[in-house]
């Protein structure tokens, strides 16, 4: 059995999705679920883009104990020198060094000579070798780059000291014919006295980004590169989660195992979906809601007979659990405590002390409190800790026929409470003009999606909403949990504003 190493980029590419935006804090807890997940590599940020992406990078580097971490460079000293300052207290830190080698990016994006791209891959991967033992080289764009140059890019890396070589379909151009023979022709044909990873990363441009990773690691790609949930810029990355599943459930072929906790997969997938804003479709492969239902009569007869018939994974292996012990307004402070490490919480008494409060007040309202409950009850309060605006109240006027009225309270950081009230012509459209009149901005609302976390009547409901700048066109996504859809859509809508709000745009 070969080794696949994953090296996850959620907090990268994953981030340059639309209107994703994490903060430090939801970085960290991301990157702790990944390392329980098994993650081998986690690529924490881009530390020269911004200080808030240096800060991320670090505190990452500080909260891991066994995974690697990376940090993204250009092909420019500056960017490296920020990159080894984010991470030389890492106990694992490596570098992914890049630099675009395909003809249309040479002529249009960086105006260079092939002779100056290969200058400048070693004058940098040199640099970036004598400050980190792991290097990474990616020459981007390369399933559109002329198959002698790439060679020629590659092995220069390879001389300058590259240790890893990942090889990016950077516009989900491939397919996996040809990504896989890619592979094999630049595995023979470099040469060096030390082992070289090659590593895989797609985009789904074309809606092969999984089957091309695969493609490369039946080809020899030793690591593969991807986002959970298939996050990432324009149609995303390789789903990992996809590619973790289909090595073990068809190990028979692929001849490979991985360190990756199987049955953490769906709490990883829940904790990016709630923390990015961005919900996984219900037909979405491996962790997708409908992904273990079956519909018509005789799917439901054969998977009452054996579950083999038409099920090739069980919901168990990626951790959907059928809820053994629901908790209920009866359940005690020992019992929440106890599910909630179970749930692979470790809480402080001060939050103990106010999760159990509102563990209460849900239960008070929903028959059942349902693991899913917990984990958006547990990732609102973190998110909520972190904002410097909290929604108090929502009062609604309700007339058929008619406009709504809504009257919207939130209060600031200097524990300040802001008051306005609009009509709409919906009940959401009056709880958000509100909101608008209090930031004192009009963001054009773009996207707006409720799911329910569970089944029955008395769902949890978590509302994602996107805005947009008017200005800037940027996309800010917030999400709300709540047992009602109107307060968990305010809450949505708060947190996008307030996001906003601070971003001064
Ligand atoms: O898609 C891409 O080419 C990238 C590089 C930075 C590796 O994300
Ligand atoms: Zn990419």
């Amino acid at each position: 059995m070969r080794k696949i190493q994953f090296f996850d980029t959620t907090l990268r590419d994953g981030e340059q999705t639309p209107g994703v935006n994490f903060n430090t804090n939801e970085k960290v807890q991301i990157a702790l679920q990944l390392e329980k997940w098994g993650i081998d590599t986690i690529e924490a940020g881009f530390p020269i883009a911004s200080p808030g992406d240096f800060e991320a990078v670090q505190a990452i580097a500080a909260a891991v104990t066994n995974m690697a971490v990376a940090g993204l460079a250009r092909c420019q000293k500056k960017d490296i020198d920020r990159a080894y300052e984010a991470l030389k207290d890492a106990k694992k830190p490596q570098i992914h060094v890049f630099l675009a080698t395909s003809d249309v990016h040479l002529k249009y994006k960086l105006k260079m000579t092939r002779e100056e791209i290969l200058a400048s891959i070693k004058e940098h991967v040199s640099y970036a070798r004598d400050r980190f033992e792991e290097v990474q080289f990616s020459p981007e764009d390369a399933t559109r780059t002329e198959k002698s140059f790439l060679l020629e890019a590659i092995q220069t890396a390879i001389d300058a000291g590259a240790t890893i070589i990942n090889v990016p379909d950077t516009v989900g151009y491939s397919n996996p014919t040809e990504y896989g023979a890619l592979f094999a022709y630049l595995i023979d044909n470099i040469k060096s006295d030390q082992e070289i990873i090659f590593s895989s990363h797609c985009h789904d441009d074309l809606g092969m980004a999984t089957a091309n990773a695969l493609a490369a690691i039946e080809n020899g790609a030793k690591r593969v590169e991807g986002a959970i949930n298939g996050i990432g810029e324009r149609a995303g990355n390789t789903a990992l989660e996809e590619v973790a599943v289909a090595l073990h459930i068809r190990k028979d072929f692929y001849q490979c195992e991985a360190n990756i906790v199987l049955d953490e997969t769906k709490r990883t997938s829940d904790i990016v979906a709630r923390l990015s804003g961005y919900g996984v479709p219900k037909n979405k492969a491996v962790v997708g809601g409908n992904a273990y239902a079956h519909e018509s009569g005789i799917h439901q007869d054969g998977v009452l007979k054996n579950p083999e018939t038409y099920e090739i994974i069980t919901p168990q292996l990626v951790g959907v659990k059928k809820n053994a012990l629901p908790l209920g307004k009866l359940s005690g402070r020992h019992a929440f405590t106890t599910k909630m490490s179970e749930l692979g919480y470790q809480l402080t008494d001060e939050e103990v002390k106010s999760l159990f409060k509102k563990f209460k007040e849900l239960a008070d309202k929903k028959k059942q409190i349902t693991d899913e409950d917990l984990i958006a009850l547990r990732a609102d309060e973190v998110r909520r800790n972190e904002e410097n605006y909290q929604l108090k109240t929502v009062q609604l006027q309700y007339v058929s026929n008619g406009y709504q009225g809504a009257i919207v309270s939130i209060e600031d950081e200097q524990e300040a409470v802001h008051t306005a009230s609009a009509i709409g012509a919906g009940s959401i459209q009056a709880i958000y003009n509100s909101i608008d009149q209090i930031f004192q901005q009009q963001p054009k609302l773009v996207d707006y999606e409720i799911t329910a976390l569970t089944s029955g009547e008395d769902a949890q409901a978590e509302v994602h909403v996107s805005i947009e700048c008017e200005k800037t066109k940027d996309r800010i996504n917030g999400i709300g949990v709540d047992f009602d859809v109107l307060e968990a859509s305010a809450k949505a809508y708060t947190q996008a504003s307030a996001i906003l709000k601070e971003k001064g745009e």
